[in-house]
């Protein structure tokens, strides 16, 4: 049996996707920035797209600019915040990807940021009385905290951090790569002024994601050589790339409600199993409903001697899960994320994450093989 359980690292693309970007490769081969039809045919595609996701996402179509990847927004957030709106400050969590971590020590091992850390309790979750802290002796700050974390899934209280940015004179970025495609995101009410967003993680293709730049801010682009997205990032636009994310946004967001309800329903079964089955088992970061996504278990398994290779076990048994970011696979204890949470060295963890197209008997199956190596 194969058994696909690696969602927060990439998904499956939706079928309907695959056609829409097939007849775009067809169809609209012209360079969106050609003035002739089929430059203009790509261009009308290119804007109607942004338009789409920019109406879903409750701002406005000249605030997403598109990029290659989450990573990519990530990057430009931090850097633009540098370079362009004098910030000197960042304040971030030792839990975040890897895209804003290593970003924010470079730009510190320039000389050019101060970082702070902010205390997270044991499940991961921001501690607010500190952040004030932190931004109150620090403003005009880059705040850059994650909407959900991609390797224990706990849910940051973003509304509260965004008014404890704008009381204290802050910028705040949040890397919604695993929340945008999984709970509506409403930017109006949000009041951030960037978000990261990578369409890879909700059933479109890899490769495109873009940033969200609140309207208020002038920033100027990472990358030079053309004026393509406004003159915000050079190079020719991946067409069918941009075509595919938009569509993959339409059918993530519709009945999302359903959808939610459907997959937690596989994720309480998982918990719920394995709670029964294997003993000394336990969960990181905050799986409640409310706190934690309900696309991503993280299980701390019991010392034993199969741990230290359980994910190479897992998948000689058809099995693909993870040991945190996608990045960080199969290296279980060498976790940045379970390090920031005080994971005990003696334990191993392992990632499941789930996605419409996870049915129950994949779970089963992973719990009788996760039985049968833990017994
Ligand atoms: C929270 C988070 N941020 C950023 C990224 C990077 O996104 P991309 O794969 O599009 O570069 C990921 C992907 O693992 C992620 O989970």
């Amino acid at each position: 049996m194969q058994v696909y359980l690696d969602n927060a690292a990439t998904t499956q693309m939706d079928v309907q996707v695959i056609e829409r970007m097939t007849e775009i490769m067809h169809e609209c081969y012209g360079n969106a920035s050609a003035i002739h039809q089929q430059g203009r045919k790509a261009r009308a595609v290119v804007e109607m797209a942004r338009k789409e996701i920019a109406k879903m996402l409750n701002c406005s179509g000249p605030e997403i600019i598109f990029t290659g990847s989450g990573t990519e927004a990530d990057n430009m957030a931090l850097r633009c915040a540098v370079n362009d709106l004098d910030v000197k400050h960042i304040i971030t969590s030792k839990i975040e990807h890897k895209a804003v971590l290593d970003t924010a020590v470079e730009l510190h091992l320039k000389g050019l940021v101060q970082i702070s850390y902010v205390k997270l309790d044991i499940l991961g979750r921001v501690d607010l009385n500190h952040l004030k802290e932190l931004a109150a002796e620090n403003p005009k700050s880059l705040i850059s905290l994650m909407h959900a974390n991609n390797e224990i899934g706990t849910i940051n209280d973003i509304v509260a951090i965004s008014q404890i940015a704008r009381d204290n004179n802050c910028f705040f970025h949040t890397d919604t790569v695993q929340t945008v495609g999984h709970y509506t995101i409403d930017l109006e009410k949000l009041n951030v002024d960037f978000i990261a967003c990578s369409a890879h993680k909700f059933h479109g293709p890899k490769g495109v994601g873009f940033l969200y730049k609140n309207k208020r801010l002038r920033i100027r682009p990472l990358m030079t050589g053309g004026g393509q997205e406004s003159a915000m990032r050079a190079g020719t636009e991946n067409v069918m790339g941009i075509a595919g994310i938009a569509k993959a946004l339409e059918i993530a967001n519709r009945n999302i409600d359903v959808k939610i309800e459907t997959v937690q329903r596989i994720k309480t079964y998982l918990k719920e199993q394995l709670t029964s089955e294997i003993s000394g088992v336990c969960f990181n970061g905050d799986t409640s409903e409310s706190g934690g996504l309900y696309t991503v278990l993280n299980v701390s398994l019991p010392p034993h001697d199969n741990a230290s290779t359980l994910l190479f076990q897992l998948d000689m048994n058809g099995i693909c899960a993870s040991g945190g970011s996608a990045c960080n696979s199969g290296a279980l204890s060498s976790s940045h994320v379970l390090q920031g949470i005080g994971h005990p060295t003696d334990r191993s963890a392992v990632r499941f994450s789930f996605s419409k197209f996870t049915k129950q008997e994949e779970i089963d199956y992973t719990v009788k093989k996760l039985k049968e190596l833990f017994s």
